[in-house]
């Protein structure tokens, strides 16, 4: 300390003198040497602020270590264990009733309009239409970006029994309910029931046959059989439903009903895929549009079908 005091007072003065006014020898020698207690005094002060910093960074990432991990007493890291008590799912007041009405629901987000039940492998049901992009028609199914919907999603849901929702898609509106309900011989987790309205703001769309078409499809994603019963097994005006059994439901049918003078198709398909359901659909359609001139289904069924799409035209 004592020396580094000294450098530090010795510095002024040999800066300030110039070149030629240094006395020559004697006073050169101490000048070094009390250069050298410079250097080595801001070496030692740099010594010290890195020392500081260093600590400083230390002290930091400490904290956040003590903040991030769990520790005992003892400040040692710890493993959590479970507390021991049940889940709240399993609790009493989340069974019974409140579990049942809880299980069907628009439990699939990234359709624009889809069902499914609180069951690993569910019967799933969604809704399609034909929209147009770049002067050609799609599926509007799951929800896309580049389909540049100006509306949609769910105006009220009260997450159990009742959904109302409006999508705007170009000069088509659809407004889509959905309802569950109870009675007698409702099985486990009650009926529901799907509206869906069409309007259309420009007459383009409703002239063009195709484009003013939804479709609504069960599948079972189980690979249980999905029945269709046709016109061939119908009365006249009737119009065709699906039915199924499911070990989880039992049997189960899904009925239409149109408001306005409508055509209904239909198709059976066997499917092990449910991620690509709109590529499906579409290539089904394609198919027929290329034999009949017509994006309709074909009102068939295949082997083993496990969904049943019905098509909705308004004529
Ligand atoms: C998306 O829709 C808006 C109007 O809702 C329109 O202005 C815009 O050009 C559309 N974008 C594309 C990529 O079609
Ligand atoms: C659906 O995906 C599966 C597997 O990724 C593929 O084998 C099948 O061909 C696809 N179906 C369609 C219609 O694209």
């Amino acid at each position: 300390m004592k020396e580094r005091r000294q450098s530090g007072a010795s510095e002024a003065p040999y800066g300030k003198m110039a070149p030629q006014q240094r006395p020559p020898s004697r006073p050169r020698r101490r000048r070094e040497r009390n250069a050298g207690g410079i250097l080595a005094g801001m070496f030692m002060g740099l010594r010290g602020a890195i020392f500081c910093a260093g600590f400083s960074v230390l002290s930091v990432s400490l904290i956040v270590w003590a903040f991030f991990w769990p520790h005992d007493a003892a400040g040692k890291i710890r493993a959590i264990s479970p507390l021991p008590v049940p889940k709240v799912l399993d609790l009493a007041q989340f069974q019974g009733k409140h579990k049942e009405s809880l299980f069907w629901g628009t439990y699939r987000p990234h359709l624009y309009f889809g069902i499914r039940s609180r069951t690993p492998k569910s019967l799933l049901a969604g809704l399609m239409w034909l929209g147009v992009k770049d002067g050609r028609h799609v599926l509007r199914h799951v929800c896309e970006d580049s389909d540049n919907l100006s509306q949609f999603g769910w105006l009220r849901h009260d997450g159990s029994t009742y959904g109302r929702q409006k999508i705007v898609d170009q000069e088509i509106v659809l407004s889509t309910y959905f309802l569950k309900s109870w009675d007698q011989e409702s099985g486990y987790g009650g009926d529901w029931s799907v509206r869906i309205k069409v309007e259309s703001a420009s007459k383009v769309i409703t002239e063009s046959r195709d484009a003013s078409s939804i479709f609504f499809y069960v599948v079972n994603e189980d690979g249980g059989a999905v029945n269709i019963l046709g016109k061939d097994s119908l009365s006249k005006g009737q119009v065709p439903f699906a039915t199924g059994h499911d070990v989880e439901y039992g049997n189960w049918e899904l009925h239409l009903k149109k408001k306005t003078e409508a055509q209904v198709n239909f198709a059976g398909i066997h499917t092990s895929f449910m991620h690509n359901l709109t590529q499906l659909v579409w290539r089904k359609l394609e198919i027929q549009g290329r034999s009949t001139g017509r994006l309709q289904l074909s009102d068939d069924s295949q082997k083993l079908a496990n969904m049943a799409i019905f098509q909705v035209a308004f004529v």
